[in-house]
């Protein structure tokens, strides 16, 4: 497995990016390899010391610059302070991620209304909006601009326990094909990610809490028996993100190691038939 960069050197050089949910998990790691690539880095959340903390990690570890603003997605108006604010420090932005995401695990017949929104408001309505603003703002300023939006490979199966995120996500990647081909003519990119497992605190804290870990090991869902590397969907991201890139509009890229066609296959889970089965099987054949 490869745990090192694999774009050259200045392949985001002058890009100036804006990352949602950019101080923790896997948008701090996308974060981190873009600024070693050359970029400028915003990063936006709700907890300002939590973005404060991260800027300073990750200026000190890539020597980028990185501009850290508290933004609640959910909220239009402060989504455009984030791009004003990124404007006046680097002059104007060329990419949004859109990777914050709000999630947990529950029976649907045990969720409130609120509960359903919470999760909702976040993935969907933050997506779109960020999405709103920054597309607005570029076709206002006649200048190119690239959306790349965090899924997951559920978008389009659907899964049972995370009903609401499997909504919202299903939603984002009907956006992210949808203005593909609108705003493709303002030289806009949309593209998408649908990760598999990828170990952070927040996702393995809110979807694996306490023993269910141990019980539900996703390494041994994926065909290939490991977890995702953060530096993996690193260089998936910068490369989507980079110009390298630029014919590639309105698709979603899977990085799972097969997780979710395994799941798929009808047939997948005759991986359990041990070797001495298939002797027999194949005896009783060729008689
Ligand atoms: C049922 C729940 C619940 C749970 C909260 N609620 N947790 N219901 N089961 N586990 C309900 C509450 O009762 C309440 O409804 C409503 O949701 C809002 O609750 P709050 O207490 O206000 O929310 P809180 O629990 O503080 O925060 C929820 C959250 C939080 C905003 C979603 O978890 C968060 O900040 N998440 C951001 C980070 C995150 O989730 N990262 C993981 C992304 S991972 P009532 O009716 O009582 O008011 C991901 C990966 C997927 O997406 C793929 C993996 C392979
Ligand atoms: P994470 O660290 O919990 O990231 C979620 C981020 O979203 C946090 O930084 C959080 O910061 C931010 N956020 C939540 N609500 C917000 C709001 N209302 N406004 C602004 N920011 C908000 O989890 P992660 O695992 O890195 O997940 C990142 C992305 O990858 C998500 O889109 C997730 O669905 C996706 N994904 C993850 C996995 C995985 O295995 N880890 C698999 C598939 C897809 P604040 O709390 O400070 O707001």
């Amino acid at each position: 497995m490869a745990t090192s960069g694999m774009l050259q050197e200045d392949a985001l050089k002058g890009k100036t990016i804006i990352i949602s949910g950019g101080g923790t998990g896997l948008g701090k790691a996308m974060g981190k390899y873009c600024l070693q690539l050359g970029a400028n880095l915003i990063i936006t959340s709700r907890k300002m010391d939590v973005l404060t903390e991260s800027a300073k990690e990750l200026e000190g570890e890539t020597g980028g610059k990185v501009l850290a603003v508290a933004c609640d997605i959910r909220n239009y108006e402060q989504i455009e302070q984030v791009i004003k604010h990124g404007e006046d420090k680097f002059g104007r932005i060329d990419a949004v991620l859109n990777n914050a995401a709000g999630n947990f695990i529950s029976p649907t017949e045990r969720l409130s209304h609120r509960a359903f929104d919470i999760v909702v408001d976040i993935v969907l309505r933050g997506t779109y909006n960020f999405t709103l603003a920054a597309g607005k703002n570029w076709i206002a300023k006649k200048q190119q601009g690239n959306f790349l939006n965090i899924v997951t490979t559920y978008a389009w199966t659907g899964s049972g326990y995370v009903v609401p995120s499997a909504c919202a996500k299903a939603g984002v990647l009907a956006l992210t094909r949808s203005l593909a081909v609108e705003w493709a003519k303002y030289g806009i990119r949309s593209n998408a990610i649908a990760p598999g497992p990828f170990p952070t605190e927040g996702a393995w804290s809110r979807l694996l809490p306490g023993e269910l870990v141990k019980k539900f090991d996703p390494a041994l869902r994926v065909p290939l028996k490991r977890v995702g590397e953060h530096q993996e969907l690193a260089n998936l991201a910068a490369y989507l993100l980079s110009d390298y890139s630029g014919y590639i509009n309105g698709e979603v890229v899977t990085i799972d190691g097969g997780e979710w066609l395994m799941g798929a296959g009808e047939f997948s889970n005759l991986e359990e038939v041990k070797p001495e089965m298939w002797d027999m099987l194949e005896n009783m054949r060729k008689k």
